[in-house]
């Protein structure tokens, strides 16, 4: 997916948009997996060449079936997680010149699963001022203050300041983790499956919880989800994510409603699952999720897509972008395709 066919132009706006806030450009990572006295060392391409980017205040979705890269494409718009190549950029400004701390500062995350990312040691209130103290931010009454009116903001109980995690419902967890990231102020909160761990009666309290606090705050968030009636309901923007690559993107609703993409027809087809929990339930287009170590060659969903052609096995799509975003996908490419041109179904 290194060939893009786009409008001329478009790298440079994108450069000096002033409202871009992160800017993701061919940005891929590899994992060196394996390899001892009896087998090769290989690598696994977790996310390969993505190009997304979020303006401040809007809200990205990233979707796509376990294992597609969404949690390391996550972790390096973190600054946790450093790209194999590619580059990002922060308000114009290369990531990789910003110091760790303050990167820190500027981009939080919220994990899927607060029983794990909080230290089961320390209370709600050490937890919570804890990046007060890294960073230097307030001290002594005026930190705790700060403390207590952030665990107010996510409606957290005061009395609840000395408590430990385990004392905690899934819900109240998930809150301090929200407001343990939003307490240093960032611009930008990863959320990384802030819902799913949660008990279906918690996910809408904490999702409209997170709404509020966007909109409050002016917060940019990157929401990685399974699940599609979330995506619908959050997002402005939308990437559906693909073996480690980004094959469609856009405006939520234009992703939505034109579903360019076959992959993005068979997760949107998949919306209606009894239990949400569940993750993605069957797509309906055979064989599973293929082995990440031998992708497909040519386009990587051939093997499971009903629209395949023999190009599509052979030659890696290029993107194609139009104002409803980006799709990579042969049947936008041919000679004489058109991107409003309806995909047969
Ligand atoms: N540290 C690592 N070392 C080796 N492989 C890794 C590492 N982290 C992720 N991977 C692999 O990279 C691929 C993408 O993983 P990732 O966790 O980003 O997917 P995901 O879309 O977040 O999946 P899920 O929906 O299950 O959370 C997977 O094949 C995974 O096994
Ligand atoms: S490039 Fe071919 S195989 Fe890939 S999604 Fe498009 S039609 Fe299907
Ligand atoms: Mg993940």
């Amino acid at each position: 997916m290194n060939q893009i066919i786009e409008l001329p132009g478009r790298a440079e706006r994108a450069a000096t948009d002033a409202s871009v806030l992160l800017d993701c450009r061919n940005l891929s990572r590899t994992f060196i997996v394996g390899g001892s006295l009896f087998s090769k060392a290989k690598e696994l391409r977790a996310v390969d060449r993505v190009n997304v980017s979020v303006r401040r205040g809007e809200v990205l979705a990233i979707v796509g079936e376990s294992g597609s890269g969404k949690t390391t494409l996550g972790r390096m718009m973190l600054g946790i997680l450093p790209p194999t190549s590619g580059e990002m950029l922060l308000d114009g400004k290369p990531v990789s010149g910003i110091d760790r701390k303050t990167l820190a500062r500027r981009i939080q995350p919220i994990f899927q699963d607060p029983y794990s990312s909080l230290n089961p040691r320390k209370t709600v209130a050490q937890i919570i001022g804890l990046p007060l103290a890294v960073h230097g931010i307030e001290a002594g009454a005026a930190r705790d203050r700060r403390v207590e009116e952030i665990m107010e903001r996510v409606g957290l109980s005061r009395r609840l300041i000395h408590s430990y995690p385990n004392q905690l419902s899934g819900g109240q967890r998930q809150r301090v983790a929200i407001a343990r990231a939003l307490v240093v102020q960032p611009e930008i909160v990863v959320c990384d499956e802030p819902t799913s761990a949660l008990d279906v009666s918690v996910q809408a309290q904490i999702l409209n919880l997170l709404v509020d606090l966007r909109n409050e705050f002016n917060l940019t968030y990157i929401f990685i989800s399974h699940d599609l009636g979330v995506v619908e309901y959050i997002a402005d923007q939308l990437a559906v994510m693909y073996m480690g690559q980004v094959v469609e993107a856009g405006p939520r609703h234009e992703v939505l409603e034109q579903r360019r993409h076959p992959y993005t027809q068979a997760l949107l087809g998949s919306v209606l699952t009894p239990d949400p929990s569940l993750g993605l339930p069957d797509l309906q287009i055979g064989r599973g999720f293929p082995d990440i170590m031998h992708p497909p060659s040519g386009c990587h969903f051939h093997p499971r897509c009903p629209s395949a052609m023999p190009v599509c096995s052979a030659v890696e799509p290029p993107a194609f972008r139009d104002s409803a975003g980006l799709v990579h996908c042969h049947l936008f490419s041919g000679e004489g395709s058109s991107a409003t041109r309806p995909i047969a179904q």
